[in-house]
C-alpha cells in the first residue's frame, strides 16, 4: 500500500445550497439531502433539496438572464474570456476538487487527478475557443434578396446529469451552452452534488453575471422533472439510464416539445482478434471495463475473444483482474475505489447472482471487498450466451463479461445484436478487420486498437437507444444553437 497523501477529513467542501440568480440560497421547503461518502458509508454533508418552487425560480432567473440581462448583449469574445477564466480558476483550484470528487464519487485520487480534472479543464477551454467562431452563411438565393443565417442560443437549458463522471459531465453540459450564449439550470446527480456547486461558486469568482448559471441539487422525479416539463426552458440535455431517458421525452412531449439530447447507456463490444498484440489488447479489454470501477456509459463490458487464442486471452485478463488494487480511494496506489451507492452495489451484486445461476462461468471475484463501503471484487465471466442477462443489461459495476467468435461477419451481427450503440472496440493488426468493424458496428464511437480516448473536439453520442444528439466537438454546438434565415429585399 502506497502512503495517503490526504484524507477525507482534510477535503474543502464547498457550497451546499442552491446556486439561483447568483446567490447561494437553501430550497424554498428548507429540506436538505445527505451526501454519502461511498468508501465510509459516512455522512460528508447535508445538500439543499429542490424542488418544483426552486425549478420555478431558478428558470425565471436564467429566462431574466437570457431575455434581458446582459448575457444577451455581451460580446461573443467577452463570453469566451470568462469560459477561460473559469477554466483557469479550475485549474488553480484542480487539487482540491479531485480531491472532493474523490470523496463524494469514491474514485481513486489518481484518477480524478489524471483524468477528471484536466479533460473537464480542456472542454471548457476548447468550448471557450468556439465563442466567437459560431458562423452563419450568406445564401445565393433567387431574386434581389440577400439571404443568410445566423446561429443563435437555443435559450434557457436544463441539464441534468449522472454521478459517474460529476465534473466532467457538467463541463460537457456547461462548456457548449455557455459557448452558444445560452444560460441555464443544471441539476447535478443526488449522489454526487458537491463538485457542481464548487465549480458553480468559482463560475461566480470569475465573473459570469446572476442567472445565465444556476444548479439545483436534489432528486430527479421532484427536481428534474420540473425542470424537463417547465414551460419555460428551451432545451434540456439528459445523461443517465435509459429508462429515465424515456421518461424525459415524455416530459417534452407533455409540456411544450423542448428539444432534447439524451446520452444514456450502453452494452458495448469490444472485439479482440488472433492477430492483435495480445498484451495491449487485454490491457485495453482491462481498462475498458473496470476503468472507474465500471461505470462508464461506453464500458466495453462485451468482450468477444477469437477462439483460437481464447485460453491465453482469458488467463491474462484474470491475471489483471485478480492483481487490481481495490480499496482506499485516498491511497493513491488505488486503481478501483467503492461503486458510487447503496443502490448500484445492490444493482451489481444482483447481475452477478444471476450470473452464477446462469449464462456463464464465473471465473474470477464476485463477492463484496470488506465489510464497510460499497467495494465490489474484480469479476469475471466467460461464455457467456447473447441471451444471457448479464449480456444484454448494462451493470454498471466491475463485471466482465467474455464471449468467443470465429469470424468477422458473425462477430459483427453478434456486436449490433443489442438495443444499444454507444461505443465499440476492435483489436487487430488487419486493417481490412478494422474497418469493418468501424463502418459496421452501429456505434457513436470506435476505438481501433485502443480505448476510452477521450478529447472535448471528438464527438460522442449514441445509436439506436443509447441516446440521441452528440456531445463534443463542433457537432456539439448543434444542441445549443438555433439557425435563423434572414432574407432581406435589395429591390
Ligand atoms: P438515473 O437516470 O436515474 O439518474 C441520472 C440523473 O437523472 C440524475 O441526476 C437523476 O437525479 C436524474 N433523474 C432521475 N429520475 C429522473 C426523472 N424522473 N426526471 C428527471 N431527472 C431524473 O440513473 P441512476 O438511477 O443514477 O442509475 C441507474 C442506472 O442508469 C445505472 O445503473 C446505469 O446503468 C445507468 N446510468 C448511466 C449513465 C450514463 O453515463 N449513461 C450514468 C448514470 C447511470
Ligand atoms: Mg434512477
Amino acid at each position: 500500500m502506497g502512503s495517503t497523501t490526504m484524507s477525507p477529513a482534510d477535503v474543502k467542501i464547498g457550497p451546499t445550497r442552491l446556486l439561483i440568480n447568483g446567490e447561494w440560497q437553501e430550497s424554498a421547503g428548507g429540506k436538505t439531502f445527505e451526501t454519502i461518502n461511498p468508501a465510509t458509508e459516512e455522512v460528508i454533508a447535508l445538500v439543499a433539496d429542490a424542488d418544483a418552487a426552486d425549478v420555478d425560480r431558478a428558470v425565471a432567473a436564467a429566462r431574466r438572464a437570457f431575455d434581458e440581462g446582459p448575457w444577451r448583449k455581451i460580446s461573443a469574445s467577452e463570453r469566451g474570456r470568462l469560459m477561460n477564466k473559469l477554466a483557469d480558476l479550475i485549474e488553480s483550484n484542480q487539487d482540491d476538487l479531485a480531491a472532493l470528487e474523490t470523496l463524494d464519487n469514491g474514485k481513486p485520487i489518481s484518477e480524478s487527478l489524471s483524468a477528471d480534472l484536466p479533460l473537464t479543464i480542456a472542454c471548457y477551454r476548447y468550448y471557450a475557443g468556439w465563442t466567437d467562431k459560431l458562423h452563419g452563411k450568406t445564401i445565393p438565393i433567387n431574386g434581389p434578396y440577400f439571404c443568410y443565417t445566423r446561429h443563435e442560443p437555443v435559450g434557457v437549458c436544463g441539464q441534468i446529469i449522472p454521478w459517474n463522471f460529476p465534473l466532467l459531465m457538467q463541463a460537457w453540459k456547461l462548456g457548449p451552452a455557455l459557448a452558444a450564449g445560452c444560460t441555464l439550470v443544471l441539476k447535478p446527480a443526488e449522489q454526487t452534488p458537491l463538485t457542481a456547486l464548487r465549480v458553480a461558486e468559482l463560475a461566480m469568482e470569475a465573473g459570469f453575471p446572476p442567472g445565465v448559471i444556476n444548479v439545483l441539487t436534489g432528486f430527479g422525479p421532484t427536481a428534474g422533472q420540473p425542470l424537463a416539463r417547465h414551460m419555460d426552458v428551451d432545451k434540456i440535455a439528459f445523461t443517465g439510464s435509459t429508462e429515465i431517458g424515456h421518461e424525459i421525452m415524455k416530459y417534452s412531449a407533455e409540456s411544450n416539445l423542448k428539444s432534447v439530447t439524451l446520452e444514456l447507456g450502453g452494452k458495448s463490444p469490444n472485439i479482440v482478434f488472433a492477430d492483435t498484440d495480445l498484451d495491449a489488447a487485454a490491457e485495453g479489454a482491462h481498462f475498458a471495463l473496470f476503468f472507474n470501477q465500471g461505470q462508464c456509459c461506453c464500458a466495453g463490458s462485451r468482450v468477444f475473444v477469437e477462439h483460437s487464442i481464447h485460453d491465453k486471452f482469458v488467463e491474462k485478463l484474470v491475471e489483471k483482474a485478480k492483481a487490481r488494487r481495490v480499496g482506499d480511494p485516498f491511497d493513491r496506489d488505488t486503481q478501483q475505489g467503492p461503486q458510487v451507492d447503496q443502490d448500484q452495489f445492490d444493482k451489481i451484486m444482483g447481475y452477478i447472482e444471476v450470473g452464477k445461476q446462469k449464462g456463464g462461468e464465473l471465473l474470477c471475484g464476485g463477492a463484496r471487498v470488506g465489510k464497510k463501503g460499497y467495494f465490489v471484487e474484480p469479476t469475471i465471466f466467460d461464455n457467456v450466451s447473447d441471451d444471457a442477462k448479464i449480456a444484454r443489461e448494462e451493470i454498471f459495476g466491475p463485471v466482465l463479461c467474455v464471449m468467443p467468435f470465429t469470424d468477422v461477419d458473425e462477430v459483427i451481427r453478434r456486436a449490433n445484436d443489442t438495443p444499444y450503440g454507444l461505443a465499440a472496440a476492435v483489436w487487430t493488426r488487419d486493417i481490412e478487420k478494422a474497418h469493418a468493424i468501424a463502418n459496421n458496428v452501429r456505434a457513436g464511437t470506435v476505438w481501433v486498437n485502443c480505448y476510452d480516448v477521450f478529447d472535448a473536439a471528438a464527438p460522442f453520442g449514441g445509436f439506436k437507444m443509447s441516446g440521441s444528439g452528440r456531445e463534443l466537438g463542433e457537432i456539439g454546438l448543434d444542441a445549443y444553437t438555433e439557425s435563423k434565415t434572414v432574407t432581406v429585399s435589395l429591390d
